[in-house]
């Protein structure tokens, strides 16, 4: 009989890569805890790739499926929902955006579609500004505006895409300026990319913090920089909050926030976590811009009555439990900890990121030099000793990511922090 590795390879795509040298079958949870095929136990200090935001199998999340379940699964969008009112009224009011409507879709891939196609209607132009090494979903429209190459399969697309600088602060041409030089410096190069322009742009779409790019980011401020080039053009600002929703980032409940002499986006999305690993995306848009559209549109799951009995449960739990505070102490703790476990780690470049999202990028010794390699020995290393993290980051693979449930308990993030330093002093 053969494996599930074969008969994965057999049957699924080959370019949905599979972690480690032998990939793991998780088959339950807990907390901050997952279980393998072999019954093996694993810290999580990935989440599903930070979907599993508050707690693997959440008694009140679970139990609003169940019970969602037993009533009805489905029903369309062409009756009323009062699920999926009822948490479209706290996102709206959690938004920060005036007179908010928002759009339920079944992925951060469709969100991002969602948006664009709004932009690109409420402007008439199929001109994008998206950030250098971004990641925004699989779909051929999201593809088009993903700047990461990795994760970029065909230069076709239906938009023009313009690629802007600023999402990565410690690498690049910019690298070596101070914040407030650097984000001048990012300015001109917009404003210097706007006059190359013809038609108006559509919008600029941007990750606050870049997830598949390796938790990269640009100085506190760069995007209310960008907000006042972009308002004397009249483009939208499209916030990608997918990683960085829901309070991850501990400082802020969103992203954007870290940029907050802006304002709220114009349109934001959002994914992963709110549903703790039930299927929601979504796009929160002003009335103005959400109901440009004048034809019809619907997303037969998005919205559907259980996965919104699942968000509500676990943003309810989320807010009562003041999981955006948990990131910022546990968080502030973990990256310290990290930090020491890295001191004097040749491979080491930097340490980064803010709340539960934390970054290592490894380089040769010595050099800027992508570090793939240590990368994958690191990730490796770490599950045969109990934990699991994640990687990502620019052209080459050799960020470390770090984003565990944000229900993370001192304890655990110091198990974690001791299992990361073996890992990486074993390189
Ligand atoms: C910032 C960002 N946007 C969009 C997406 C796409 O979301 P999904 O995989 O749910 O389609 C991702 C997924 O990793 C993401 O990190």
């Amino acid at each position: 009989m053969s494996s599930l590795y074969d008969r994965h390879k057999a049957v699924i795509p080959d370019w949905i890569a599979l972690y480690y040298r032998d990939p793991i079958e998780i088959t339950h949870g807990e907390g901050r805890h997952v279980w393998d095929a072999h019954g093996r136990k694993y810290l999580d200090f990935f989440g599903g790739i930070l979907t599993t935001m508050t707690a693997h199998a959440l008694p009140e999340v679970t139990k609003a499926v169940a019970e969602q379940a037993g009533r009805i699964i489905h029903s369309s969008t062409l009756y009323l929902n009062r699920p999926m009112v009822e948490l479209a009224e706290r996102v709206a009011g959690l938004s920060g955006i005036p007179d908010a409507r928002v759009f339920f879709t079944t992925s951060g891939t469709e969100a991002n579609d969602a948006a664009l196609l709004l932009a690109t209607t409420y402007r008439g132009s199929n001109q994008i500004l998206a950030m250098r090494n971004s990641y925004h979903g699989r779909s051929f429209s999201t593809v088009g505006i993903t700047g990461n190459r990795a994760w970029s399969p065909t230069g076709l697309s239906p938009l023009q895409t313009l690629y802007v600088h600023g999402g990565v602060r410690g690498r690049g041409p910019y690298a070596g300026l101070t914040d407030e030089r650097f984000i001048e410096a990012c300015v001109a190069d917009l404003e210097d990319m706007l006059g190359q322009t013809r038609a108006g742009v559509a919008a600029l779409i941007a990750e606050p913090i870049q997830g598949v790019g390796g938790f990269t980011s640009p100085p506190d401020g760069l995007y209310a920089a960008f907000r006042r080039v972009l308002d004397r053009h009249g483009i939208l600002w499209i916030s990608d909050e997918v990683q960085t929703g829901w309070g991850r980032t501990g400082e802020h409940f969103w992203g954007w926030q870290a940029h907050g002499q802006a304002g709220p986006p114009d349109v934001l999305t959002f994914a992963k976590g709110i549903g703790n690993g039930m299927s929601i995306g979504g796009v929160v848009a002003r009335a103005e811009v959400m109901n440009c559209l004048d034809a019809n549109s619907i997303s037969t799951f998005g919205g559907s009555p259980i996965t919104m009995a699942a968000g509500l449960a676990n943003l309810s739990h989320l807010l009562e439990h003041d999981l955006q505070g948990n990131a910022r102490r546990v968080g502030g703790l973990l990256i310290e900890r990290v930090r020491a476990a890295a001191a004097g780690v040749a491979e080491v470049r930097e340490v980064r990121g803010r709340g539960l999202m934390i970054g290592i990028e490894l380089t040769e010794p010595g050099t800027d030099r992508a570090n793939p390699d240590a990368a994958a020995a690191v990730l490796e290393t770490a599950r045969e000793n109990g934990l699991l993290i994640g990687k990502g980051g620019g052209h080459d693979t050799s960020t470390l990511r770090i984003a565990p449930p944000l229900s993370l308990t001192v304890a655990e993030a110091e198990e974690g922090a001791a299992i990361l330093e073996q890992s990486l002093r074993s390189l």
